[in-house]
Parts: C-alpha cells; structure tokens; sequence
C-alpha cells in the first residue's frame, strides 16, 4: 500500500484543482463550468483567496485513504465583487461528485464563521450528490454544522445559494434557508427525494427535472426565487442581486451616484385604463418611478399576482412590493402573501427602504384557499409589514378593499408615508358587490331592479370609491398626481432616510408559520 505521502505527491503531481482533467471534460460536456471557474467569474480578476486548499479527507472505510484530492471536493475562500468583500464555496463535483464530508464542511463553516466575524454576504454554489457516502454519520454531522450556521447568520449577513448542479435530500435545506436561491435550467435539481423514491412510495412517474428542476422551483414550489440559462448567466445574476445589498445587518444600503433633474413623468399618467375593471400592468408604474432600468424583480415567475424586487430611487436601493392586477387582478392569495411576506423580512432585515404599490380587490376567496390556511399565510404579509422598522411607504393606484387596504402598508400598520392616486377607490368593497348588499332590499322592491342597482352603485362609488375619505381622516398623507410620484418618492424616502423605529422588547415574534 502506497503511504500519505507518496499519494499526496502523486496527487500534487496530478494538479490540485479537483478530479483530473477527464472529469473536468464530462462537466464541461454536461454544460456545466469548474468550480474554480465559477469563482474566477465572480470575483473581481486576481482577488480571490483561496483557503484551505490543501485539505484531504479523513476517510479510511472503504479504500478511500487511496483516493484523496487537494481541496476534498470545495473550494472555499474569499474576494471581491465590484469591490466588495465577500465569502463563497464552490462544490466542485468532479471530486466524489462535489459529495459533503467532514472536511468538506468543515472548510464551508471555516469561510461561513469568517463571513459572520467580518460582516460580508455568503455566497454558496452547489453542485453536489450529497452526503459523502462512504462517511455516514460524519458527514450528515457535516451538514447540520452548516445548518446551524445558516440560521445564526440569517440577518445578519446576506446568504444567497447558487445550484449549479445536483441539490437532493437533505442537503436543500441549506439553500432553503439563505435569502435568495438561484437555479441553473436543464443542468440542476433539489428535491428531497428524487424520481426513484417519489415512484416507490407514491407510484408516481416522474423526471428530476419535472419534480425539482429550476421551472418547477420558480414558478409552482418558488423554492429558487432567480433562474439562469447557464452559469455565465447565473453568476451574471449573482453579481447584480449583489449590488443592491448591504454587507450586513448594520450596513446602509449601497448608493450609485444620481443628479437630480426633472423628476416628473409623464409616462405615469397614462397607465391606469378608464374602466376600474381593466388590469395594466404594475411593472409599468414600477418601471416608471424608479431610476432607469434599475428594477431587478425577484421571484418573477411564482406567485404572478404580486411583483417583488429590487429597484435604484435616486441611486439608492429599495425593495417594491406591489400588487400586480394583470394576473387574477392582482388578489392576495396564499401563496402571493408568502412571497410578499419573506421579501419584506429580507429588506427589514438589512435596511432596505420599502415601497409598496397596491392595487388589490381583497383576498382571493374559495374552499381551496380557506382550507390551505389564506388566514394564517395572508396574516404572514400583516405581520411582516406590521414589524418591518425600514423606512416604508406607500402608494394606492387604484383599489384597497377590505382586509387587504390594512395588510398593504397601510397608515395603520406602520407606514410611513401613505400617497393615492386620484384613482384610489378604498372601501370596504367594490361599489356593485356593496350596493347589492346594503340597498338589498331597496333594490329588490323596485320596479327596475338594474337600473336601481346602477344608481346605488354610483351613488357609493362617488362617496367612497376615492382616495378623499381617507384622506379627510389622515390614513391617506396626500393624493398626488401619477406624473409627481417619482418626486414624491424620492423626497419622502430621503426624508425618513435617518428613521429609528424600536418594537417592543421581546426574544423574538412569533410570526404565524
Ligand atoms: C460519494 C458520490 C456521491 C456521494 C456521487 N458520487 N454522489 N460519492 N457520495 N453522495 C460520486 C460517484 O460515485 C462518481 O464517482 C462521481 O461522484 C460522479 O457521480 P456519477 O454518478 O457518475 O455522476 P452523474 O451520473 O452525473 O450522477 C450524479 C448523481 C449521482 C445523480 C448525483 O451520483 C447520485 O445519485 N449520487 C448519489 C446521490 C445520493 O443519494 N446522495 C445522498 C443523498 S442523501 P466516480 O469515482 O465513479 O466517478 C443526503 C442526505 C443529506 O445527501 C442529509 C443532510 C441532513
């Protein structure tokens, strides 16, 4: 038997930069790039340091002492994006198929505890077959060291999971519990248990990618909140997420430079249609406000009838979360509320200024609803947004019915700054469904039961289908014209840059899971 030694020479002799050049071509060849070469395209040129490059495994069941690469599967170390500090590991599957031993680990929770002792994001790309095999225990040991990591760091340093391969068992939760996922099609899965599982104990009939491939996650699980056509695109989109984020918990957001100059838009007063029942589509009015081309939206795919994302207002980073009312006219459902929920907790968490755009009839109604929980996950945004201490304002477009007028930022929960639209229609619900309601009886005894209907129903929608109700009673600070929305902004957040808002003294929520 060959000792250490002459195997790390071997080894050393063998290059270290994973498992040879052989495997290194059937990665290429399944459209995938090298771990080393995923790093070297995110980091700013020549300033990643890599760590821990000269680790070896531990292993002596099952021949594994003869098999040993430099590095054991990760690359871990730190750089630069754009300038600034950050962490990241890098599977590299062409050792053990990027498998998680205990030195694996071990080297991902060295970089992670430096990342939380310097306060920079984490960033990890995974492409790995799980646990290490032939290590058992060790190495589910190795991941719940990770796990553990994970939720300690979560709010106080920007996590965010590339999967740039294979993602399966329990090695998801990891990815699940960092800010952001990103997926690369065709080329990576999660799932915690794949097709020959799934067949055995459900019989069902099912391919990795159908059951956890980057469509199903971003638009029916909405695990992966970003996809990618290949890993260029994927590390391409890591950088951009990164450049609206703050180091950390106690960082400002970052800021590009902006002069001020005629902030009106026209374009702003054309979106709304006349009829109050046309949908438009939000993103316009985002699109609108927000300095040019600066919205990055997040989970585009998922839950279509709430739009979320990143956007620049005057250089400065702000998250948007606005009803959109081209899909289901813009309702809140069950799954909208979670996506709406866990964005605001990101933004609160690292000082990202708020806006909300509303533009909701209320929430969706129905048997499929009610008994998947709309109360429990519709109460998950109210409580979001009711102890989100960023700066947070709003503006109503056009309809704040019922529950949902409170739940979206509402003067009452906590916001900041409240503006409508002169299209503001806020009531308990829309004129029609309220006038047949309480002129019910009226209605009923005339002669003309439509017409009747029609002249109640315009009655109430020029008493209360306005912004000005509210208004007179302070829940609305102003009604602005569309074109001034962008200055109004763009003044009121500078205005609340400083704010200091303090919850009560508690251990911590109990936000309704
Ligand atoms: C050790 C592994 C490995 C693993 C892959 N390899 N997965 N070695 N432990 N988990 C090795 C293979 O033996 C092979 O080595 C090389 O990596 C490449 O694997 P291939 O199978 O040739 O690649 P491919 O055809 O692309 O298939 C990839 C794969 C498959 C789908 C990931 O390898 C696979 O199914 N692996 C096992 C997945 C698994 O069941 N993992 C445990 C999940 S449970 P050679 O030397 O032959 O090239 C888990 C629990 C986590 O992870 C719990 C956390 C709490």
């Amino acid at each position: 038997m060959k000792s250490k030694i002459e195997i790390l020479n071997q080894k050393l002799a063998e290059g270290r930069s994973g498992g040879g050049k052989e495997r290194i071509g059937t990665q290429h060849k399944k459209g995938k790039l090298t771990a080393r070469e995923r790093i070297s395209l995110l980091m700013d040129p020549g300033s990643f340091e890599e760590i821990g490059a000269l680790v070896l495994h531990r292993s002596i069941d099952f021949g594994m002492e003869e098999q040993q690469f430099y590095g054991d599967g990760v690359v871990t170390g730190y750089g630069t994006v754009n300038g600034r500090l950050i962490y990241v590991f890098a599977q590299d599957f062409t050792v053990f198929g990027g498998s998680l031993s205990e030195t694996h680990a071990e080297k991902i929770c060295k970089v992670m505890d430096l990342a939380m002792k310097t306060g920079a994001p984490m960033l990890g790309l995974n492409d790995s077959g799980g646990a290490r095999i032939q290590e058992g225990v060790r190495s589910l040991g190795g991941y719940a060291d990770i796990f553990y990591r994970n939720v300690l760091a979560s709010g106080v340093i920007p996590q965010i999971s590339a999967i740039m391969g294979p993602c399966a068992g329990g090695a998801v939760y990891s990815p699940a519990i960092t800010d952001f996922t990103l997926m690369v099609e065709n080329t990576s899965y999660m799932f915690v248990t794949g097709p020959n599982v799934v067949k055995t104990v459900t019989n069902e009939e099912v391919s990795a990618e159908e059951l956890g491939g980057a469509s199903a996650h971003s638009t029916k699980s909405g695990v992966t909140h970003l996809t990618a056509a290949n890993d260029m695109e994927c590390i391409a989109q890591l950088k951009l997420l990164l450049s609206y984020l703050p180091q950390n918990c106690e960082d400002t957001t970052p800021k590009i430079s902006f002069s001020p100059g005629d902030e009106t838009r026209e374009i702003l007063e054309n979106i709304i249609p006349e009829n109050a029942n046309q949908p438009y589509d939000m993103r316009a009015v985002i699109t609108g406000i927000c300095d040019e081309a600066s919205f990055f939206e997040i989970h585009k795919d998922f839950a279509e009838n709430i739009v979320v994302g990143f956007a620049r207002l005057a250089g400065r980073s702000i998250g948007i979360v606005a009803n959109q009312p081209i899909r289901l006219a813009g309702v809140l459902d069950i799954k909208s509320s979670r996506k709406a929920a866990r964005f605001t907790r990101f933004c609160d968490c690292f000082n990202i200024p708020l806006l909300v755009l509303v533009d909701v009839p209320g929430f969706l109604p129905g048997t499929d609803q009610e008994w998947h929980g709309i109360i429990t996950n519709g109460a998950k945004l109210l409580f979001a947004l009711s102890e989100a201490t960023v700066p947070r304002v709003t503006v109503i477009t056009r309809k704040a019915y019922g529950g949902a007028y409170d739940v979206m930022n509402s003067k009452h929960i906590g916001a900041d700054m409240n503006f409508a639209w002169p299209t503001a229609e806020i009531a308990v619900m829309g004129a029609r469904g309220a006038s047949e309601i309480i002129f019910k009886k009226e209605i009923s005894e005339a002669a003309d039961h439509a017409k009747k209907l029609a002249e109640k129903e315009a009655a109430y929608a020029e008493k209360f289908a306005t912004p000005y109700l509210a208004a007179e009673r302070g829940f609305i600070d102003e009604v602005i014209t569309p074109k001034d929305t962008r200055k109004k902004l763009i003044k009121a957040f500078a205005m609340l840059e400083n704010k200091v808002a303090v919850l009560p003294k508690k251990k911590h929520g109990n936000i309704p899971l």
